[in-house]
């Protein structure tokens, strides 16, 4: 059967996601903001790729078998990744996540076959974390393998590998900035390290969440953290195996309600429906795009992660009874 231009494997559809120009970003820092277009991987997240990496690893290291089960504690997306990857792979999945992450990553994983855990939300030196939990859980069941994505460096090995790579492709080599958030830091680090590869040139800025601890850590050398954010799947207490060694040559701190605000610009000028961490970041590429005007590099390009879709936030960002329990703005369509 000779089909050039199609798939030969659903796993295959994971990466090669596009890279768009963002309009009003690029305005507001006076120079390009580009976007890597995550939601458009079949889990709709960026974490697509950690858990085929680490799946990969895992097969590789000969310690899933076929039957096996893939176990990990989850804000919710690499959980989706892993169970879609298991699925293709015939493997089970097992996700524990915290309790307060939205109705729409729990009703998901459930509905694509994952056993779901929910713990309540603890401290990491809480033994009953929910990291914590997946590995025991993993240590309990035969067969089975811990994901670990906040330790396994095949995470950030998939940001090197895939990202980086497809970035500097399809920018033709000419990039100036790339900043994004960190959950587990696997794709700070890993797209960070890939693209300094091509080209040690390029500036990679951490851009960091209220309630994480990095911003002060890469400014100070103090992992301090302060004030909070309700974005999910980002904001990291402590440096990670993913975030050891990696090339963060500046950063920035972010609120919600400038991330809120870059969700809203987005949405309703670009038609792109996007979660919180994606508008953080974007917050984050113009500061990146406006520092490195101001250094006088104007046709700078700067790119940055769009995390995951908006449509898993139904209930909370997209929801105004939520937003405002919260103490956030309510998109203006949304307001009766
Ligand atoms: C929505 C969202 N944005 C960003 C991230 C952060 O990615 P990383 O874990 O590679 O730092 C995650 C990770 O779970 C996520 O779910």
């Amino acid at each position: 059967m000779t089909a050039p231009n199609a798939t030969p494997s659903s796993i295959d559809l994971i990466g090669n996601t596009p890279l768009v120009l963002l309009k009003g970003p690029s305005a507001a820092a006076g120079c390009e903001i580009w976007g890597k277009c995550e939601f458009a991987n079949p889990g709709a997240s960026v974490k697509d790729r950690a858990a085929l990496w680490i799946v990969r690893d895992a097969e590789a290291r000969g310690e899933l078998k076929p039957g096996g089960t893939v176990i990990e504690g989850t804000a919710g997306n690499t959980g989706i990744g892993i169970a879609l990857v298991a699925n293709a792979r015939g493997y089970k999945s097992v996700i524990v996540m915290p309790d307060n992450q939205s109705k729409e990553k729990m009703d998901t994983l459930r509905a694509l076959g994952a056993e779901l855990v929910l713990v309540p939300p603890t401290k990491f030196a809480d033994p009953n974390h929910f990291v914590h939990t997946s590995r025991r859980l993993a240590e309990e069941t035969e067969g089975a393998v811990w994901a670990n994505q906040f330790d396994n460096v095949a995470n950030r090995k998939a940001h090197i590998e895939s990202t980086a790579p497809e970035i500097w492709e399809q920018l033709g080599g000419r990039i100036d900035g790339f900043t994004c958030a960190a959950g587990t830091g696997g794709t700070i680090a890993g797209t960070g390290l890939g693209l300094k590869a091509f080209d040690e040139n390029i500036v990679v800025a951490l851009t960091d969440p209220y309630g994480a601890a990095l911003y002060n850590y890469y400014a100070n050398g103090e992992l301090k953290a302060e004030g909070s954010s309700v974005a999910e799947g980002i904001g990291q207490g402590r440096i990670t195996a993913n975030l050891e060694g990696a090339p963060i040559d500046t950063q920035f701190r972010m609120s919600d309600e400038e991330g809120l605000e870059w969700v809203r610009r987005l949405l309703a000028e670009e038609g792109l429906c996007l979660g919180l961490s994606s508008g953080i970041n974007v917050a984050g590429a113009v500061a990146l795009g406006q520092k490195l005007v101001a250094e006088g590099r104007k046709d700078a390009r700067v790119v940055t992660i769009l995390c995951d879709t908006g449509f898993r936030y139904l209930s909370t960002l997209y929801n105004p009874e939520w937003l405002e329990t919260k103490g956030l703005p309510v998109f203006p369509w949304l307001v009766r």
